[in-house]
């Protein structure tokens, strides 16, 4: 079986190579930004437990060319609805792409798609199934692309990155689940698992506490709500086993020491109160302390350092990220660094980057930028 994952902008290629590592199949980046993968059941509900970086999984129904909105409702028609959606389910419809060059927008798009899919059940049934926004047991995702249509159904449940140990209030400037575990999976924590982990500026902890759940092998879907029976055959049983054998190797303690503080007095007992609900507490020394003062033993430096709303100028950013350059390369055992900053200020440590994944926050570059420190440089 064909599959889509989705994932966050920029993750395309970390999220194929981490999918390949999962089930050892090698998935296909589109240039839409879509990965592709094909591998049977229970290898995509190991990526559906397994994967730190994928946001959805999509299994496509149908895939045609249509530029006129009357073919979206035959092709859509054609679709055997009636053996999807069964009596008393109900769905609810998602709409992404652009439809340039069609003859309708991609909200008419998708009423034809409703509308085909809605018909096809009725005359084969003789009534109609309900939308439901908020809990449907099916949801549709329809991408048009330059005149191409594909309908998928989504059997992710709640999106990957949802974790679940984030309650309550989240924090100032929280950073994506899944963007923090790029960053960690950039420094390679993973097959060079360090002694230390520090992140100095952890704010509600999301780096450390994913760090902790990668390096102790917890599976990011242990917390997550299991996703409805849908329609594939033996999806349940199958998601519920993958789950229950990624819990059976979960590793009773970290390997490595994760160090995470912070300045703002007020931000740690949140951190700590999230890594508790992930039940990683034990892992992670948290400490109101800043920066400057904190002692970097041999590891690794994972970090999200102030921009924008704390740090309000790109000057005192730059002299952060220098003052944190200089300390880490002259006064620190530190052997790799992962810092996640405005793609403008990537050498404002005074260290070249080897290696750079980038994105947008909305109108801001970013770059994640991997640095890595030699004894024989800070000499
Ligand atoms: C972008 S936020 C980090 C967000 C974090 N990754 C998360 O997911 O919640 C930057 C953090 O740096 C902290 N900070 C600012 N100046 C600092 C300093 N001099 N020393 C230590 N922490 C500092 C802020 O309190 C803030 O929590």
């Amino acid at each position: 079986m064909n599959y889509t994952i989705t994932t966050s902008p920029g993750l395309e290629e970390a999220t194929a190579e981490e999918i390949k590592k999962i089930i050892g199949v090698q998935p296909v980046v589109t240039p839409g930004g879509g990965i592709t993968v094909s591998c049977d059941l229970k290898q995509i509900t190991q990526v559906l437990c397994g994967s730190y970086l994928a946001s959805r999984v999509l299994q496509p129904l149908a895939e045609f060319h249509s530029w006129e909105r009357e073919v979206l409702y035959t092709e859509t028609k054609a679709i055997a609805w009636e053996k999807i959606i069964e009596e008393g389910e109900t769905f609810v419809m998602d709409v992404h792409g652009r439809s340039d060059e069609c003859d309708y927008s991609t909200a008419q798009g998708m009423l034809k798609i409703k509308d085909a899919l809605v018909d096809r059940i009725r005359d084969k049934r003789g009534n109609r199934p309900d939308v439901n926004k908020e809990d449907p047991t099916h949801r549709i995702e329809v991408y048009f692309w330059k005149g191409k249509v594909q309908i998928s159904i989504d059997i992710t449940g709640e999106p990957m990155h949802r974790r679940g140990y984030r309650v309550g209030v989240p924090g100032p400037a929280p950073l994506r689940e899944s963007r923090a575990a790029a960053l960690l999976m950039l420094a390679e924590i993973d097959s060079k698992v360090p002694q230390h982990l520090y992140d100095p500026f952890c704010g509600t902890g999301t780096i450390a506490i994913e760090a902790a759940m990668i390096l102790r092998k917890i599976p990011p879907a242990n917390l997550r709500y299991i996703p409805k029976k849908g329609f594939i055959p033996k999806f349940h049983e199958t998601y519920l086993a993958t789950l229950n054998e990624m819990r059976a190797v979960i590793l009773p303690k970290c390997p490595t020491q994760i160090i995470a503080s912070d300045a703002d007095p007020e931000i740690i007992p949140r951190a700590k109160r999230f890594a508790a609900k992930a039940r990683v507490e034990e892992d992670i020394i948290f400490e109101v302390l800043d920066y400057g003062d904190q002692v970097f033993n041999e590891g690794v430096l994972v970090s999200n350092p102030p921009y924008g709303e704390r740090i309000q100028t790109h000057d005192q950013a730059k002299e952060l990220l220098g003052d944190l350059g200089r300390k880490v390369k002259f006064d620190s055992s530190i052997e790799r660094m992962v810092l996640l900053v405005p793609a403008k200020l990537e050498t404002a440590t005074g260290l070249k980057p080897e290696k750079k994944i980038k994105w947008k926050a909305g109108p801001l570059d970013i770059t994640a930028a991997r640095y890595s420190l030699w004894r024989g440089e800070k000499a």
